[in-house]
């Protein structure tokens, strides 16, 4: 299972369930990574998609115990999630969002594909700080990115040990 997000200078990633930062080369790497893949998101998540539609062409899954949906599999906790996934590639397993489902599914994470972002936004909502974190590694970092007044790179982190979802 692998994670992807978007983090400002001190890893915030959202604010009033919207995102902090519309890059569109994020953008367009994030369909990049995770078109034809599984994509596990939060309710909050789901709920600020696009008119609160679940991805296309992505199988989405939203972890909630409030909604059920008929456009994408809805799992009401952690281990039916995990029984669910049993049955997809680890590689093809994309965990994106938001915060608490960040926090609840890292440590199953093997890679993080974490998009930096060099500008400080009023976050309300934070992913882990991965260059603080014990087990997780840098692997790679891309070239300085611009995008208007707004520099950004791509960074891959990997864990060292993971855990299993079995
Ligand atoms: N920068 C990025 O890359 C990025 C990516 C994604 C999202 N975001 C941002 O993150 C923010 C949303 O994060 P969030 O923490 O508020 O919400 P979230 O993680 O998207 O969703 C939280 C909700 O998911 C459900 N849930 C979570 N864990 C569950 C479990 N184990 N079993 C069943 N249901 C579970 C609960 O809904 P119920 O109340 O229905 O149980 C919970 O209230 C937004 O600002 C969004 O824009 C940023």
């Amino acid at each position: 299972m692998n994670c992807i997000a978007a983090v400002d200078s001190r890893w915030g990633i959202g604010k009033d369930n919207q995102l902090l930062f519309h890059i569109p080369d994020d953008l367009k790497y994030f369909r990049e990574k995770t078109t034809n893949k599984v994509v596990v998101m939060g309710k909050n998540t789901l709920l600020s998609l696009p008119n609160q539609m679940p991805l296309p062409n992505r199988k989405n899954i939203v972890l909630s115990t409030s909604v059920s949906r008929t456009d994408c599999v809805t799992c009401t906790d952690i281990s039916s999630l995990f029984a669910l996934l049993r049955g997809f590639n680890s590689d093809e397993i994309f965990v994106i969002g938001g915060e608490d489902v960040y926090k609840q599914l890292l440590p199953y994470c093997s890679t993080a594909y974490i998009t930096k972002v060099n500008k400080q936004k009023a976050a309300t909502k934070f992913f882990s700080n991965l260059d603080l974190s014990e087990n997780w590694e840098l692997r790679y970092q891309s070239d300085r990115q611009r995008y208007k007044d707004i520099e950004f790179c791509f960074c891959e982190y990997i864990n060292t040990s993971p855990l299993l979802t079995i």
